[in-house]
């Protein structure tokens, strides 16, 4: 039952998601678009997105990621909207010698899964030893204590919330309709009951007690998307990693700019200094942090107000400043600026989840979610997903269905996920830095 373009489509969550569909059914002719987000700006600062850069990196251990995020790369190389925001830099991807087997192993597989695919043909530069890193990254001054892995030239990063702020922009241009704070704080899905069990998503109430009726509703709420369909909670938890950033002088900036991006594994990851910031972001990447509740019936959910997120816990303080003093030792005991916790919606084994939402009937209700913390480098395609999804009416992969979830501990969050260093752990287990 194809969507008529004319028709309300109304898209809940101005995040990476949600303004990638925006902007696609509207440059597809949809003429009734609108989105709801509850920050009362685009881009939000609830979004997973919000940060000065994210990684665009294309190698996964397993392929049917490679080939997506390869067709993403390719958009953020030549896409007159997402080109101006994207940096080549390659991506580091290493280890240190204190790495634990199940680190080593995971660079073992990226390594193979790169070298053995012919997309990276020429871009690879193997990286043995710390004196093979400095050539490739020579404004790294500290000991690099056992780092060995590789170099791809095939990835770089996107400067995030400008990325984001553009796509905003061009759905503006092109009559999307945008409702932001209160109006546009979605507060429940509205059903109309129909024959059967089923029932008929009709649109949704925002805060401000206006109902926006549509035809097809598509909830994009990143990690808070549980809040907004609980039915989808036993799927996903949400789960959160903190950044933070060093302040660098113009000057200083200059002098370390044109680093690749640069994950070590076992540790975090870090770009090079911002070109109109001169910030370094950097987080540590641990097994990432759930918020679980029990007023949420046992449910991880993100925070409530922006100001709850504003810190980095103890462990994150500590991870960086060891990084650092590996790589950049003389800005390693610097403020560390900026702190926040950036939240994702998990699942138990990464797959998006990207359908219909089941018993509810006329393709009135769809989800894009379960991005696992990988989804900012999707942008300039997930808008093409959703538009499949609603001309197909229905998922034909069936990795990214709806489905009941298959690895989880018993308090059903996802249990160990192979490509992250350690177990997930929850933030009230987890002391504060004291500042
Ligand atoms: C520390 C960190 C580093 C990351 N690094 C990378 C990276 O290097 N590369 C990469 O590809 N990905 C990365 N990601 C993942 C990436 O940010 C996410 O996959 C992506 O943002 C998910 O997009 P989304 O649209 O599903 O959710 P979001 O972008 O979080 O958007 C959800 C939106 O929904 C809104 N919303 C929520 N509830 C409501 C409501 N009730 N009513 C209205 N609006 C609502 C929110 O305000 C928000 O704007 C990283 C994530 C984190 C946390
Ligand atoms: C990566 O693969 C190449 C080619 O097979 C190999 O020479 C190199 O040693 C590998 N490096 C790592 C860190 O596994
Ligand atoms: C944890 O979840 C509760 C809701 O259950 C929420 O009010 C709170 O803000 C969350 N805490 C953080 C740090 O996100
Ligand atoms: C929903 O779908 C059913 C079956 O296809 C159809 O009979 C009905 O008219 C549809 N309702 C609406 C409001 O589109």
């Amino acid at each position: 039952m194809p969507l008529n373009k004319s028709e309300p489509v109304l898209i809940i969550g101005a995040g990476t998601f949600g303004l990638s569909t925006a902007h696609k059914l509207a440059t597809l002719g949809h003429t009734n678009v609108a989105v709801l987000e509850k920050d009362d700006r685009v881009p939000s600062r609830f979004s997973g997105g919000f940060d000065l850069n994210k990684i665009i990196r294309s190698e996964y251990i397993d392929p049917f990621y490679t080939d997506v995020a390869l067709q993403a790369i390719r958009q953020w190389q030549t896409s007159p909207l997402y080109q101006p925001h994207f940096r080549q830099v390659g991506f580091l991807n290493v280890i240190t010698g204190e790495a634990p087997p199940v680190v080593q192993n995971a660079l073992f597989k990226y390594n193979k899964s790169v070298a053995e695919n012919p997309a990276f043909d020429g871009y690879l530069v193997p990286c043995q030893d710390a004196a093979a890193i400095r050539k490739v990254a020579s404004q790294f001054t500290g000991e690099l204590p056992g780092w060995k892995g590789y170099l791809n030239r095939l990835a770089g990063y996107a400067q995030a919330s400008n990325a984001m702020q553009a796509v905003y922009k061009e759905c503006v241009k092109l009559g999307v309709v945008f409702h932001v704070g209160l109006a546009g704080e979605v507060e429940e899905l509205l059903y109309e009951a129909t024959d059967g069990n089923d029932k008929m998503c009709i649109g949704a109430r925002t805060k401000d007690g206006v109902v926006h009726t549509a035809r097809t509703t598509i909830v994009a709420a990143g990690g808070f998307v549980a809040n907004v369909l609980p039915a989808i909670g036993p799927q996903i938890s949400a789960v959160c990693w903190g950044v933070s950033h060093i302040q660098l002088t113009p000057s200083e900036s200059e002098a370390l700019r044109g680093f690749p991006v640069t994950t070590v594994r076992d540790i975090g990851f870090f770009f090079e200094p911002d070109p109109a910031t001169h910030k370094i972001k950097i987080c540590y990447m641990g097994g990432g942090y759930t918020n679980v509740t029990a007023q949420k019936g046992g449910l991880s959910v993100p925070y409530a107000s922006l100001a709850e997120s504003e810190y980095i816990p103890e462990k994150d303080v500590k991870q960086t400043r060891r990084l650092l003093r590996q790589v950049l030792p003389h800005i390693a005991e610097r403020p560390l600026i900026d702190q926040h916790l950036c939240w994702v919606a998990d699942t138990g084994n990464s797959d998006f989840i990207i359908d219909f939402v089941p018993g509810t009937t006329n393709n009135s209700l769809a989800v894009l979610s379960g991005d696992s913390g990988h989804g900012f480098k999707m942008m300039p395609i997930v808008g093409d997903w959703a538009a499949d999804l609603l001309s197909n009416g229905e998922q034909k992969l069936p990795r990214w269905r709806w489905r009941e979830p298959k690895v989880a501990d018993k308090d059903g969050r996802p249990t160990h996920i192979a490509w992250r260093a350690t177990a997930t752990i929850d933030l009230s287990s987890t002391p504060r830095a004291k500042l």
